[in-house]
């Protein structure tokens, strides 16, 4: 239990922190939130997005799950992205995925990892698509990292495929939804530049209306 103790001795003395550089800081969030920013990113311990991007409690929005995904179906994500854009009325969305993912090494290697596999399915789906490319690659290291980034690239595609982005940006909400890989290695988030600011940048086969 020592070990459960120690969270609640971190949390007082970081509550007590924030006060004394801020005396309304808590007071003021529990009024209300308006972040500008949602983040979509993986689950793993040492990609935290608050502390990566340098924001504070109620400036960043928040979803994560193993491998960054964004499935058509996943009524947990969905429901944190209408949330996000329709109430929040966040202006950016932020797929950041990692290098050296282990979700991603995991759909790669074809192991027997037991139920997780019908999640990372999804990613095998990336992995099958750009499988050229991949194949041209000097190792499995390189393969694997660059399945990092073409999976965050097949991330933002979703985002912008659901209903709840194009509806948002039918009814002129400025919203746009962005790629980003984040290096354990030195801490710094590169751009994908893979952003999609409005539906023209939408394969007809996707778009709504
Ligand atoms: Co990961």
């Amino acid at each position: 239990m020592k070990a459960i103790k120690q969270l609640f001795d971190n949390n007082r003395s970081w509550a007590q922190s924030i006060k004394t550089s801020d005396p309304d800081f808590f007071e003021k969030l529990a009024n209300q939130q308006s972040p500008e920013y949602l983040w979509i990113g993986c689950s793993d311990s040492r990609v935290p997005a608050n502390q990566i991007i340098g924001l504070l409690p109620g400036e960043v929005f928040v979803h994560r799950n193993v491998a960054n995904m964004v499935v058509h179906t996943d009524f947990n994500c969905l429901s944190v992205l209408q949330y996000a854009v329709d109430v929040l009325k966040v202006k950016y969305v932020l797929v950041v995925g990692h290098y050296g993912c282990g979700g991603v090494r995991a759909a790669f290697e074809n192991g027997d990892n037991g139920l997780i596999d019908n999640w990372l399915r999804n990613v095998k789906d990336v992995q099958f698509r750009y499988q050229s490319e991949l194949a041209a690659l000097d190792d499995d290291d390189a393969r694997v990292d660059r399945l990092c980034e073409l999976n965050v690239v097949s991330q933002v595609a979703n985002v912008c495929h659901t209903t709840i982005v194009q509806n948002a940006w039918a009814r002129g909400q400025k919203l746009s939804v962005h790629g980003w890989c984040y290096s354990l290695r030195d801490g710094l988030l590169r751009d994908l530049e893979c952003a999609v600011f409005g539906p023209d940048q939408i394969s007809d086969a996707y778009r709504i209306g």
